[in-house]
């Protein structure tokens, strides 16, 4: 498949990807990626992600370590068969995956002069994630996998990569070659969620 085919293409093949090849991503790739991105809608155009790339070693392994705590409380929570299933899934790919980014968001950053977030703060934070679902897409158009990483406590993250407080975690972003493409989510394959209709979702008033 080539991804760049259609923007049809492009939705369908997207994936959260977890299975990474371990060859490295160039420079330059990576820096058009989060150029694109920073192209990306915000209120007030306050542009308020932040991303550090976490390149550190020592630092890599002591997120990864705080994913496999909060990976074993999160399975704790569930019992039988489910708890089982959970343990067979892979939720991460901190091994291989060559590029590590962790996307926050500025929660009161001067730009944009509070445009839009007075009665919905949040905004800012909504921001960020469109910022995250662009980089998805750019990767994609590369043949570039994403896998957003959530099994975190956000404070250990915070102490690790030591962020100004007034930043709050979005997500903790692998980027890589994929080791394979699918068109059907990799959670749907494991039989733990399909998807369900689109009709399920909508409402007219
Ligand atoms: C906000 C957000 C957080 C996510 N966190 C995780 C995560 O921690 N681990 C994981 O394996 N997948 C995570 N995912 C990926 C979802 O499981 C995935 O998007 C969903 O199963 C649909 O699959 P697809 O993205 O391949 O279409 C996250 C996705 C989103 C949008």
């Amino acid at each position: 498949m080539n991804p760049a085919r259609s923007f049809e293409d492009l939705v369908r093949w997207r994936r959260d990807v977890r299975r990474f090849r371990s060859d490295p991503v160039a420079p330059e790739v990576l820096e058009n990626l989060l150029g694109l991105a920073d192209l990306s809608p915000s209120v007030g155009n306050s542009q308020p992600w932040r991303i550090v790339e976490v390149r550190d070693q020592h630092r890599r392994a002591e997120i990864q370590a705080s994913f496999k705590r909060a990976n074993d409380q999160a399975a704790d929570g569930y019992h039988g068969q489910k708890a089982e299933l959970y343990g067979s899934l892979k939720l991460a790919g901190f091994d291989k995956a060559p590029v590590h980014l962790a996307i926050y968001c500025e929660q009161d950053g001067e730009q944009g002069a509070r445009l839009g977030t007075r009665t919905m703060p949040e905004m800012l934070s909504y921001s960020c994630v469109s910022f995250v679902v662009t980089l998805w897409y750019a990767a994609q158009v590369q043949g570039l996998g994403l896998g957003w990483v959530s099994i975190l406590q956000p404070v250990e993250v915070n102490s690790i990569l030591a962020v100004p407080p007034n930043w709050t975690l979005i997500g903790y972003l692998l980027i890589g070659w994929p080791e394979e493409e699918h068109e059907v989510p990799e959670l749907e394959r494991a039989g733990w969620q399909e998807r369900t209709p689109a009709s399920a979702r909508r409402f007219v008033r």
